[in-house]
């Protein structure tokens, strides 16, 4: 049966973080390059809500399915980031409202730029709908691919814990995302402007919020070791079944743009 929305609905909610055995962490602390990645996970999760901001000042605030749906997503992407804070804090680093904080402050006028920059342009981009929602699925796949790659690389039971709960929502957001970008991608003319507005601005998730630096450094510690650009590939093919993106081998494209040679990497 396919998923509807009312079941990716029905089924939200949140991490247990109190439930999060803080006491194995301490016990057996995660290496520093895991923690890097948890810290940029932990910022980006925690700034989903400055990304409902701008998607509501969209047309797409228009559409109360996808609003409802919207309403659970930034729910459960809070958790994420809290989740992930807690387990930051058990390694004495900062937690997820701390480093939130700190990040919104540096970031005020720029969030404020984009803010009014999508209110401005939506309503002369009818292709925008579909575009969110592309780059959403985009996201979210690439996303739930990190944790996965970072359970794989950390070995660590709680851990492994806590990011599985997360990923299987992160699915059900990949789920949402598919289905709107199909439903939105019908025109030709809208795919020949999602596929071009993605080739030339996609980035992958976090960059212009997290340095270059940042951003070359965790798809280095997730991506380039065995396997990892074959999932990169995989995520391709999955973008690549949306209409009018065959060929457009994304995520690969931008990764290699940062790490040049990442595409090469493939066994
Ligand atoms: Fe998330
Ligand atoms: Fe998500």
């Amino acid at each position: 049966m396919p998923t509807t929305l009312d079941a990716l609905v029905a089924r939200s909610r949140r991490i247990e973080v109190e439930q999060i055995d803080i006491d194995a962490f301490r016990s057996h602390p995660l290496d520093d390059a895991s923690l890097a990645c948890l810290r940029y996970m932990c910022d980006i999760e925690s700034h989903t809500v400055c990304y409902l901001c701008e998607l509501l000042a969209t047309p797409v605030h228009a559409d109360p399915a996808i609003t409802r749906f919207l309403a659970c997503w930034v729910y459960e992407e809070q958790f994420h980031g809290d989740a992930i804070g807690k387990i930051l804090t058990a390694h004495g680093l900062a937690g997820a409202p701390d480093a939130a904080a700190t990040l919104r402050r540096a970031r005020r006028a720029r969030d404020w730029l984009r803010l009014v920059g999508f209110s401005v342009f939506s309503p002369i981009a009818p292709a925008l709908p579909g575009l969110l929602m592309a780059w959403g699925m985009v996201n979210e796949l690439t996303t739930q691919a990190g944790y996965a790659r970072l359970v794989a690389r950390a070995e660590h039971p709680a851990l492994t814990g806590v990011l599985t709960e997360i990923m299987k929502q992160e699915g059900r957001h990949i789920d949402f995302y598919t289905m709107q970008a199909r439903a939105l991608l019908e025109r030709p003319r809208d795919q020949r402007i999602v596929r071009s507005a993605l080739a030339r601005f996609w980035a992958p998730v976090g960059s212009g919020v997290k340095s270059n630096e940042e951003v070359r450094a965790l798809i280095s510690t997730l991506f380039t070791g065995p396997g990892g650009p074959e999932v990169v590939a995989r995520i391709d093919r999955r973008i690549e079944r949306l209409p009018g993106l065959a060929g457009l081998h994304l995520v690969t494209s931008s990764v290699e743009r940062l790490l040049p040679g990442f595409g090469r990497r493939a066994a």
